[in-house]
């Protein structure tokens, strides 16, 4: 069965539609640990509470961003993973953190990538009119939310909509999107090959799998 590490900075709502997911046997895959930089993460709680190993690594006792990611990949390591999957990990990777686990570092970002790379994603479709929003599942590569995307999701944006409930939609997409690509790389179906993603032999368009 494949090992799986998940990587988080907060309240872990992907992680948790994950754990389901591997519990349900819908993924063919088991939760080996959980790792979060924020000590108060209420995934923590969630991983603990389904009897997954957690640890925190705080960035703040390190000097610098290459010791950080080092210490981090270390700690990675103990667990021997075939995937890693940052689940709101909101950290920037070093060039060599991202090298170590290309092929098998996923990310999920809550927009309709390229579009809004960064923070702050729903209250910028708001501001620029957007008709349409989502989310992006996409292997991680150096180009910060720059990867091959895998699949999006698309929900609408409406008049009366606030940050708020935009992400409340976007949020309800992603515990959908998460857990199928998670369970075809697990499948051994989706692989990288340098900036391109591929599912069951055939190459992904730019914008994922339709
Ligand atoms: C999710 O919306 C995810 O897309 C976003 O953080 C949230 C984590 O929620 N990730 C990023 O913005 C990464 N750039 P969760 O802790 O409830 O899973």
């Amino acid at each position: 069965m494949k090992s799986i590490v998940v990587l988080i900075s907060g309240s872990g709502s992907n992680l948790q539609a994950i754990i389901d997911a591997c519990s349900s046997g819908f993924i063919p895959a088991k939760v080996s640990a959980v790792i979060s930089n924020k000590a108060n993460a209420y995934g923590l709680v969630r991983a603990n509470d389904a009897g997954i190993s957690t640890q925190v690594l705080s960035h703040k006792t390190y000097s610098s961003r290459d010791k950080y990611d080092a210490a981090l990949m270390d700690a990675i390591d103990q667990h021997k993973p075939d995937l890693v999957v940052l689940a709101g990990f909101m950290r920037i990777l070093t060039p060599a953190f991202v090298q170590h686990f290309t092929g098998r570092l996923l990310n999920i970002h809550p927009s309709l990538l390229p579009k809004y790379q960064g923070l702050d994603t729903h209250q910028r479709a708001i501001t620029a009119g957007d008709s349409e929003h989502g989310c992006s599942v996409h292997f991680v590569t150096e180009q910060l939310d720059g990867g091959p995307v895998i699949l999006q999701a698309k929900v609408p944006v409406f008049s009366d909509d606030d940050a708020l409930s935009l992400a409340e939609r976007v949020h309800e997409q992603e515990h959908r999107t998460y857990p199928l690509v998670v369970r075809w790389f697990c499948q051994n179906r989706l692989q990288q090959q340098a900036d391109q993603a591929w599912l069951d032999g055939n190459v992904l368009a730019a914008n994922g799998y339709a």
